[in-house]
């Protein structure tokens, strides 16, 4: 049993890759660790966003996680704006952490480039140490993220290393960042090789696309001249993916769906990934439908709140001490 927490930003619409590298995995650990969902909903703030888009983006991937299978009475699922623990810690935090290695990380720079210099967020700065406090206050040994969030684990390990032997003590554990090997990377099919992301209609399957839609997508995606069903990312990008796709969708492994396929030409084996697809969607959309403003969410929040709560003031007071902060009589 180990505590497991992982969060998503509420920037954008969800899409298939995130199901199969992150919220169908939040579910499977469920069952044998203390796992802690939370919507990193204070994260969306860093770039500019529309507050009813926020709104919107932040009850979709409550109801979604509830559609892929998270249990409210096994995980705690929250906001991150509902317990105060996170900006507390964040704002200590922030006095470990230097300009140096802060400047240094690539998701700060990759999102900077683009920006005027003068009009950059200090919260896009600071990033890295709110994160580095989701997961410290938690104890979480294990944090399941996408391969461009690894930096910022690895960032939180060096926080928490420096901060537990200034004060001579194990106030943190030490967490570790988990990537799915498969499906981490879902790849866009108009371009196999970039990721799936929120930016590119055309090659993103969004959780909440039309099955219709989703299909003609897949149908549509890019391969090769080759015509065989093979995993070769280098050489057949578009292929591995829907590979991929395929085989997480399916729980079989990459050599069974080479096997399956081993006759069929693209047009079969692209109808085969659009029936697993659609069939998810169908299956997720039709309980998001049930979930989405529904009380049952309100309460699901409150709860995970409470329990999140609970653990994360014994960590924050346990931070309070180290530092010589006094305790409220
Ligand atoms: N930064 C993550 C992302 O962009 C979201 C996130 C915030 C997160 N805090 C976290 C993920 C803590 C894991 C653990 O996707």
């Amino acid at each position: 049993m180990e505590n497991i927490l992982s969060g998503i930003k509420p920037t954008g619409q969800l899409t298939l890759g995130n199901y199969i590298g992150a919220l169908k995995n939040f579910a499977k650990f469920q069952d044998e660790n203390k796992v802690f969902v939370f919507i990193a909903d204070l994260h969306a703030l860093t770039l500019p966003i529309d507050p009813e888009v926020l709104n919107q983006n932040t009850k979709d991937i409550v109801a979604f996680y509830l559609a892929c299978g998270l249990d409210p009475n096994k995980a705690s699922i929250f906001l991150q704006s509902h317990v105060h623990e996170h900006s507390e810690l964040g704002t200590i935090l922030g006095n470990y952490a230097y300009m140096g290695e802060m400047s240094r990380m690539t998701q700060f720079k990759d999102k900077t480039s683009k920006l005027n210099e003068k009009k950059i967020g200090l919260g896009l700065f600071t990033y890295p140490v709110l994160m580095a406090a989701d997961i410290l206050l938690y104890d979480a040994k294990k944090v399941p993220v996408g391969e461009d969030q690894k930096q910022h684990v690895e960032l939180t390990r060096d926080l928490a290393l420096r901060f537990n032997h200034r004060y001579k003590k194990d106030i943190f554990v030490i967490p570790e960042p988990v990537i799915p090997t498969n499906g981490a990377r879902i790849m866009s099919l108009s371009d196999p090789t970039k990721k799936m992301s929120k930016s590119d209609p055309k090659g993103d399957i969004f959780l909440k696309d039309d099955p219709k839609v989703a299909r003609k997508k897949i149908m549509s995606a890019v391969t090769d001249l080759d015509c065989k069903v093979k995993f070769d990312k280098e050489n057949k990008p578009g292929i591995s993916n829907l590979l991929t796709i395929y085989c997480s969708l399916k729980d079989i492994s990459i050599q069974e769906a080479e096997e399956e396929f081993k006759d069929a030409n693209y047009g079969t084996f692209k109808k085969a990934v659009a029936d697993v697809v659609c069939s998810t969607l169908e299956n997720i959309q039709a309980k998001y439908n049930e979930y989405i403003n529904s009380n049952y969410m309100d309460e699901v929040l409150k709860k995970g709140a409470e329990e999140a709560s609970s653990i994360a003031k014994v960590t924050l007071q346990r931070v309070k001490d180290a530092v010589g902060l006094l305790k409220t009589r």
